[in-house]
């Protein structure tokens, strides 16, 4: 297989509730990445999946009235159901009960063991179940983790990882990858983490057993980050560091991250992997935090966005657009219903909605619904088109830094800059006074429309597809390597009837309760 490979992972999804749009943005930051590098020619493999151990999980089950597992076998198929409704196109989906990761959790396990890094001890300390994770006393804020978590006081014995021993290392990781953390605040952050000294860290725990089993020690149980890191590799066949699939795609590409979990996938799981003598991941990416109108998202509060509803009420893509398109992937942001009723229906009804019906309307009526012959090209046709021939090398270099907003942000640039066109061109007045003149005016336009259903497939498939569908381009020339002059549309085409894209959204006290289908112009 000659083409270049790409592995991107979600974090895996405690199990212990629901998913909500947390989960459902950052696995949709994984299926733009995915989809766009397809869409480049690259061989991509997509895991998300379920991180099902741990006391949270445990305790869980049991407010539930379940065994872990039968809860985590329900819970898990919510998310998987989830990432389906979603239109993500993962390719594996790991949950961490099953009996490949036990095995590969044991043997990076044994391989630790070898190399000297774990050895026997016992934990004395603070523990937040909420956040799976050790604090120290000094990390404490009035009581509670600094993440707000409550804390509960643990004496066990325990296995450590000497994590202390691999400060200098990590630095100089960090040093030698200029890109392995992004966005670049957050790689300081790390690093002067990293400098402010690591402590061992307690990697085994005895008080309850729902975990993978401490090889050769079964009265201890991996400590879940351990557990959860693991998944990476797992999917990709550890321990078989030889097989065909892991010499392909590990390292991984990108782990995509929220800030929360950043620290465990940046200085645990890359100590963890340099000790075991493997490759750490060549990118870990933190995305922000949303809020719902302002507020912390939390059960408590009341205000947990449920992700199918927001479905169900906007359509998938309009959601999908609205999250990448609003703020900028890394910071943090803020969900108001407003905002994303002004963006579906400035971006998507009439920007690019009405774009594409209003020129598919145009060659429908006055070409014989067919795509037109062009003449000659103007001065402003070829500067519209060089903008969309331009797209593609821009668009790919905002990906590869994960700056969704701003692929988009161009993308968008050019269905502006289509719009003046078309208003400066009036075709409808040249179909009077030069319509010849007109019929060129039209195929630069479909082939700007080309361009822009081609680019924004990673973004909104579904939607794209149909943009696609109306200029009639086959499912096998609809990836990168199509766009340019070299693949215009072949004039005659024949193509469909044209139909509406983006429907505007009509809130349900003003309308009728329903989308309303966007009229032709
Ligand atoms: N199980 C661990 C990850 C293990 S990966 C080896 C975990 N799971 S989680 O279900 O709690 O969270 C998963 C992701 O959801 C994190 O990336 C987190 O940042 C994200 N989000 C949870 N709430 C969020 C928001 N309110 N906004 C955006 N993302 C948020 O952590």
């Amino acid at each position: 297989m000659s083409a270049r490979a790409f592995f991107v992972t979600t974090p895996i999804y405690y199990v212990n509730d629901s998913p909500h749009i947390g989960h459902a943005y950052t696995t949709l930051s994984c299926d733009l990445m995915a989809r766009f590098k397809r869409l480049d020619g690259f061989d991509v493999r997509f895991l998300t999946g379920t991180d099902e151990h741990g006391q949270k999980v445990e305790k869980s089950a049991a407010v539930a009235g379940l065994d872990p597992q039968a809860f985590t076998d329900k819970v898990s198929a919510e998310f998987r159901a989830l990432a389906q409704r979603l239109n993500c196109s993962f390719d594996d989906f790991i949950r961490t009960t099953e009996p490949r990761h036990i095995r590969a959790c044991q043997a990076l396990w044994q391989k630790l063991v070898e190399s000297g890094d774990i050895y026997l001890g016992s934990y004395a300390g603070w523990y937040a179940v909420r956040d799976e994770a050790f604090y120290a006393e000094s990390e404490l804020v009035d009581g509670k983790a600094p993440t707000g978590a409550d804390v509960e006081w643990v004496e066990e014995p325990s296995y450590f990882f000497r994590l202390s021993a691999w400060q200098d290392r990590l630095l100089a990781f960090y040093d030698a990858n200029p890109d392995c953390i992004g966005p670049r605040s957050r790689r300081n952050e790390v690093i002067s983490f990293v400098k402010s000294g690591l402590l061992d860290l307690s990697v085994s725990r005895t008080s309850f057993k729902w975990g993978v089993p401490v090889p050769g020690d079964p009265a201890h149980i991996m400590y879940v980050w351990l557990d959860a890191l693991t998944n990476y590799i797992t999917a990709v066949g550890y321990p078989d560091v030889d097989s065909a699939m892991f010499k392909r795609f590990w390292p991984a590409d990108l782990h995509m991250v929220g800030k929360d979990i950043l620290r465990f996938h940046t200085v645990y799981w890359h100590a963890f992997l340099m000790a075991a003598g493997v490759a750490p991941p060549k990118r870990v990416f933190a995305h922000g935090w949303w809020t719902n109108e302002g507020q912390k998202i939390s059960k408590s509060l009341g205000n947990v966005i449920d992700p199918l509803k927001l479905i169900d009420e906007f359509g998938l893509d309009p959601v999908r657009y609205f999250l990448f398109r609003e703020v900028p992937f890394g910071n943090d942001g803020n969900f108001a219903r407003d905002q994303i009723v002004k963006r579906i229906n400035a971006d998507l009804a009439n920007g690019l909605g009405n774009l594409t019906q209003r020129v598919l309307s145009l060659i429908g009526k006055h070409c014989g619904g067919a795509v037109p012959t062009p003449g000659a090209l103007a001065a402003a046709d070829q500067a519209l088109l060089a903008g969309a021939h331009g797209l593609l090398a821009a668009v790919r270099t905002e990906m590869e830094q994960q700056a969704f907003h701003r692929a988009l942000d161009l993308i968008w640039g050019v269905v502006g800059d289509a719009d003046r066109y078309i208003d400066e061109q009036a075709p409808w007045t040249l179909r009077k006074t030069d319509p010849a003149r007109m019929v060129t005016v039209l195929y630069g336009l479909a082939e700007v429309i080309r361009h822009l259903g081609v680019l924004v497939q990673p973004f909104m498939p579904d939607s794209a597809a149909k943009i696609l569908d109306q200029l009639a381009v086959p499912a096998g020339e609809r990836g990168f390597d199509r766009l340019g002059p070299a693949h215009a549309l072949p004039a005659g085409r024949a193509l469909p009837a044209p139909a509406g894209v983006f429907p505007r959204y009509v809130p349900p006290e003003a309308g009728d309760g329903a989308l309303r289908a966007q009229g032709a112009s």
